[in-house]
């Protein structure tokens, strides 16, 4: 096992009603400015149940956060909270309000050019506002990790950061305000979970039994649970397992101490750039695709997950490793994503954008080893046609 830092600060308050301990989490002199996406938050009546919580505080508002948020509506925030002297920051919503609101928070207390938080990684960030989250789309994790990912239409640039000043004081996760979800965004936040699991478990063995052991139990779980969540809406434990699930896919515990690849992402960011495809649908083209294509590096672990996720254990080495990518695929299909780039709108002469737009952004020595090259990539997705 590789040698680690393991510290996550982030109070989990977890359950149904939740919200109601929404006052005991945040400042009773705090002014609190809450942030949310495109309107589900109205319609489902969260907001309404938060704005009841935080009882006499003062309250700003600011709506409007895109899915995929953006960079510049995310600096309107910044000024918001500048003209109104907020002191506390509640995200509601899914991961793309949760990462405006990470990126608001370094923002606003950062002194240079903002866009510097996203092109050094988040290294320039020195200090945050603090902020709570309520997660209404298990997805992502972005509710108890530090990192966010921000949209620069005007740059056609997709980024991430990193910070460990970026990580909520508190997440309420209650699973009964996931069930309003679409199954497409049900189906998204399996996916998207289920490709955070493989990024940090499908590299090289390092002997790290717990945390491939974990690893390949929320796997299963969200391979058990995930179809029936399409299937049965409300059935409130599908529901809770496959939150929490997709909180510990991406909260840190199984990337301690192994090797982490992160391809799949970075590529798929690319495609999200370019045409807006949704995040996890971006991951489902290319995750089969690197897996055939990384077969040689990722040999043992390959075997490993066929055996220990899908039960694949008879045959030649080689035919295993096809079979547990296919099945890789079906699961996608079976919760209704497609896992082509066609399906996107994505043609065969839009790669050669999307492979310079990683060169552009640095990304030139992507996976576990840091070996796969623009030209990698470009193999990857000519095969993901
Ligand atoms: O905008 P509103 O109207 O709120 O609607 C949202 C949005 O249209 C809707 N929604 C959310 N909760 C709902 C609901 N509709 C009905 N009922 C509810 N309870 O769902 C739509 C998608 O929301 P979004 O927040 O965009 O989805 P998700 O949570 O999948 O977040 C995706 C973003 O997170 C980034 C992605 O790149 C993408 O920008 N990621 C963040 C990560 C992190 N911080 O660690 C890691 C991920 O790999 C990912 O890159
Ligand atoms: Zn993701």
């Amino acid at each position: 096992m590789n040698n680690f830092d393991f510290h996550n600060p982030t109070h989990i308050l977890f359950g149904k009603g939740r919200i109601s301990d929404l006052n005991d989490q945040i400042p009773a002199d705090a002014k609190v400015l809450i942030l949310y996406g495109g309107g589900s938050a109205e319609r489902t009546g969260v907001l309404g149940q938060v704005r009841k919580a935080l009882g006499d505080r003062m309250v700003v508002e600011f709506g409007g956060i895109e899915p995929n948020p953006r960079f510049a509506t995310a600096m309107k925030a910044v000024q918001v909270i500048a003209d109104e002297g907020a002191t506390f920051l509640l995200a509601v919503g899914g991961g793309s309000v949760i990462d405006a609101t990470k990126f608001i928070a370094a923002a606003s207390r950062f002194k240079g050019d903002p866009w510097e938080i996203l092109t050094s990684r988040g290294a320039v960030v020195k200090e945050a506002m603090p902020f709570g989250t309520v997660l209404t789309l298990p997805a992502t994790g972005s509710e108890m990790n530090s990192g966010a990912v921000i949209t620069n239409a005007e740059k056609g640039a997709k980024l991430p950061f990193l910070s460990a000043h970026c990580y909520p004081v508190f997440s309420i996760l209650d699973p009964e305000l996931t069930y309003t979800l679409p199954p497409r965004q049900i189906a998204n936040g399996v996916a998207d979970a289920f490709v955070h699991i493989i990024e940090q478990y499908l590299t090289y063995p390092v002997a790290a039994r717990v945390q491939d052991g974990f690893a390949e139990t929320l796997l299963r779980t969200l391979i058990e649970l995930g179809p029936k969540a399409l299937d049965a809406p409300k059935d409130y434990d599908v529901r809770a397992n496959l939150m929490w699930t997709a909180t510990l896919a991406l909260n840190g515990l199984i990337g301690a101490g192994v090797p982490q690849d992160w391809a799949s992402h970075m590529i798929g960011h690319e495609i999200t750039a370019f045409n807006d495809t949704d995040h996890a649908r971006t991951l489902a083209v290319v995750l089969p695709a690197l897996l055939n294509d990384q077969r040689g590096p990722k040999r043992e672990k390959l075997l490993q997950y066929a055996a220990n996720v899908w039960n694949i254990r008879e045959g030649e080495d080689d035919a295993r490793i096809d079979a547990a990518i296919e099945a890789t695929r079906d699961f996608f299909h079976r919760m209704g994503i497609q896992t082509r780039l066609g399906d996107y709108g994505v043609a065969a002469s839009d790669i050669e954008t999307i492979v310079s737009a990683l060169t552009e952004h640095g990304m030139t020595q992507l996976g576990e080893q840091g070996a796969i090259t623009p030209e990698d990539a470009r193999r990857i997705l000519e095969t993901a046609q």
